[in-house]
């Protein structure tokens, strides 16, 4: 682990919008959960077509997100610290939608399905902010 992209679980989520709202059992718990990454830039973190059943918080870096449309690379976004990706193939189980590449050094929470599934039915404001995020994502290919 990189000392120095070390960030504690319970400061990120504070960070995270749709954890805002979290009762403070339920995030202590979902801090637990999380497990924690560094991810050097340049690398794919999650890649457009595969199966997925995690979501990633960022804590530090920046991260690219790009689809392949008819044979072209195309950015559909970039996502900084307090944002989060892999939501839409765990909400529609799907396979992943796009890639999500660093482009810097990353620090970045994984959280999986099991357990996202056990904070969104006890906390419907999370589920509620997922949807939202997911809704204002999905479809929206760049075309
Ligand atoms: P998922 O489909 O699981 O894996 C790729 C992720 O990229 C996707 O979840 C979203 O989190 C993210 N993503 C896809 N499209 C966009 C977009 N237009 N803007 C921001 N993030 C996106």
């Amino acid at each position: 682990l990189n000392a120095q992209l070390h960030v504690d679980p319970s400061e990120l989520l504070r960070k995270v919008p749709f954890f805002e709202q979290t009762p403070r059992e339920e995030f202590n718990r979902v801090a637990s959960k999380l497990r924690e990454h560094t991810v050097p830039s340049g690398q794919d973190i999650i890649c457009e077509g595969q199966a997925g059943d995690s979501l990633f918080l960022i804590a530090r870096g920046v991260v690219r997100v790009v689809k392949d449309v008819d044979g072209e690379t195309k950015q559909l976004n970039t996502l900084v610290a307090g944002q989060f990706f892999g939501e839409l193939a765990l909400l529609l189980r799907e396979p992943r939608s796009a890639t999500c590449r660093a482009v810097t050094p990353c620090a970045l929470y994984e959280l999986r399905r099991v357990d996202l599934d056990a904070v969104r039915s006890a906390c419907p404001a999370i589920q509620h902010s997922l949807e939202e995020v997911a809704r204002e994502r999905h479809g929206r290919d760049g075309t």
